[in-house]
């Protein structure tokens, strides 16, 4: 039997236990940081759509409603100022869509993608589930002229280093790879989280100019909305390549539940919850950079997204050590690429209480 899941890497926070039963030891209990899970209610206006949603016993449409659509193209030309004729697919949150897209693609044996030189773990997931070859790189020049390149992942903000890329950076991608006939793939899941930078997507038209030819932007409103637990994410680009997804979700069952649907249209349409939740991560944000740079930790980046990318100096894990002594659980560098080695990443998604008790203790 060929095992598909030997083909994987270990799966990382597996390797993160020890550390964690450590910092639980803490008399005042474990703050965890190691994960970008939100922990703030569900806005009460997308708890009511999905109520008001639950009376679903038939099947749901895998291309969205077209209520759905609309929302997702509205949003889209308003938050990423993509104001052409768009495709667009909801996706059962982002996760799934990341890792199954090359497959979903036809990119397979012999076939190459390039992903960030330190990224989301999932890229790489998704790459080697399709059986396809993974290559570390934020330079195209370093790729050089490969013709077995046939999908290229950007990530903007970075999940881990908050690193913003600007609009001549997207640009250069994006005609790099139309020059090529590569697919340019944008895991934008925190477009709305931009603090010292504005982050700008790959579907703008100041980077398209409004063609989309070969152009994807994933997205998620787990952290926009809070919603990790409904499972809401949606792609938008291409109308051609949309519709090969659809063709394929559609024989894989691949379909977002109808209340979720209806609940997507809600946190869509709804902008005053986003605001609200972004003061709360900047507050959260300025009192953890605050206690770490005082702990004597370097910031690096971290311009947007959930994260501080922060380190001292030294191999990660001893860093994840030296956390967990005062009870505080960070995600060492190392589960985000090998040039990573040297940092760890700090989320801000803990509440209020377990913020302040992690700045107590840097203290
Ligand atoms: C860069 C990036 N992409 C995608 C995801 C997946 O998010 P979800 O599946 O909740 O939409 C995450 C989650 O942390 C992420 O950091």
């Amino acid at each position: 039997m060929s095992v598909l899941s030997a083909a994987l890497p270990d799966f990382p926070w597996d390797l993160l236990e020890p550390a964690k039963a450590r910092a639980a030891a803490h008399p005042d209990g474990i703050v965890d940081l190691s994960v970008g899970t939100p922990v703030d209610p569900v806005p009460p206006v997308i708890r009511q759509a999905l109520a008001d949603a639950s009376d679903a016993p038939g099947y749901p449409l895998t291309a969205g409603t077209p209520a759905l659509r609309a929302a997702i193209a509205g949003w889209m030309a308003r938050a990423g100022n993509a104001t052409g004729e768009l495709g667009v697919l909801p996706t059962i949150g982002s996760k799934e869509m990341v890792a199954w897209l090359p497959t979903l693609l036809g990119v397979g044996a012999g076939d190459k993608v390039v992903i960030p030189l330190v990224c989301y773990p999932t890229y790489e997931v998704g790459v080697r589930l399709a059986g396809a070859t993974a290559v570390r790189s934020d330079s195209l020049t370093a790729v050089g002229p490969d013709s077995r390149v046939r999908m290229i992942w950007i990530n903007s903000p970075s999940n881990p280093t908050g690193k913003v890329l600007p609009v001549e950076h997207l640009r250069k991608v994006v005609s790099w790879a139309r020059e090529r006939g590569v697919i340019v793939v944008s895991d934008e899941c925190y477009l709305s989280l931009g603090w010292e930078k504005q982050p700008v997507s790959v579907l703008d038209d100041e980077v398209t100019g409004g063609d989309y030819t070969g152009v994807l932007a994933v997205h998620s409103l787990s952290k926009r909305s809070n919603l990790a637990g409904y499972r809401a994410g949606f792609v938008g680009g291409d109308p051609a390549l949309v519709r090969e997804l659809l063709a394929v979700r559609k024989h894989a069952g691949m379909i977002v539940p109808a209340p979720v649907q209806a609940a997507m249209i809600a946190a869509l349409g709804d902008e005053d919850h986003v605001t609200a939740q972004r003061a709360r991560y900047s507050a959260r944000r300025d009192q953890l950079r605050a206690a770490l740079t005082g702990a004597g930790f370097e910031i690096s980046h971290s311009e947007a997204g959930l994260y501080l990318w922060s380190t001292r100096g030294e191999d990660s894990w001893k860093t994840v050590d030296w956390l967990a002594d005062r009870g505080i659980l960070a995600a060492p560098g190392a589960f985000y690429g090998p040039a990573a080695e040297q940092h760890v990443r700090i989320a801000l998604t803990a509440t209020d209480e377990r913020v302040a008790a992690a700045v107590a203790r840097l203290a």
